[in-house]
């Protein structure tokens, strides 16, 4: 396995519409060796979900793992779809592993319905709501092209990690 560089805000490749993957590909070792350095990259970097365009692959593919209180199951993505999207909105602080010591306020539907292949190249299809829902929005996005910075509408929230620390940790309940 290995730890994969990070493609940074600015890098045109995170701006580009991503590929479906070969289904016919996914049980081969070198797409998975591709997952796993993925979760090792993410993991190494303290993240909770990467894009494959993060890793400068522009292919729909996300991983994405939480553990703790508000977290979520280890969860891969595979060409990806949002079949729904719940009535309810939620806003969170996000972060994004392409944009170093900054945090923002996003604000996008609380519950989903996702659709995707799983590492076997399975179709599953679950509900995933809070800081899940939001997270897969998130990465999603990266897919499209679109960091969280798009889709924040007050932008005054933009805020340095050390500053966030200071004024806004113990505001948010949960972050991305
Ligand atoms: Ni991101």
């Amino acid at each position: 396995m290995a730890v994969l560089p990070i493609a940074k805000v600015g890098n045109p490749i995170l701006r580009n519409i991503s590929t479906p993957v070969d289904v016919e590909t996914i049980g081969s070792r070198t797409f998975q060796t591709f997952l796993d350095d993925m979760f090792e990259t993410m993991v190494e970097n303290d993240g909770i979900g990467l894009a494959a365009p993060q890793v400068a692959r522009s292919t729909q593919v996300v991983v994405m793992d939480c553990s703790g209180d508000n977290g979520f199951p280890k969860t891969i993505l595979i060409n990806p779809k949002i079949l729904f999207y719940g009535p309810q909105q939620t806003e969170m602080w996000e972060g994004c592993l392409s944009i170093d010591n900054l945090r923002g306020q996003v604000t996008r539907p609380s519950m989903i319905r996702v659709q995707a292949l799983d590492q076997h190249g399975v179709l599953q299809e679950w509900d995933a709501s809070g800081l899940y829902a939001v997270c897969i929005q998130h990465e999603m996005d990266h897919l499209l092209g679109k960091l969280f910075i798009d889709r924040m509408t007050d932008m005054s929230t933009l805020t340095q990690l050390q500053e966030f620390d200071t004024y806004w940790k113990d505001e948010s309940t949960q972050e991305v």
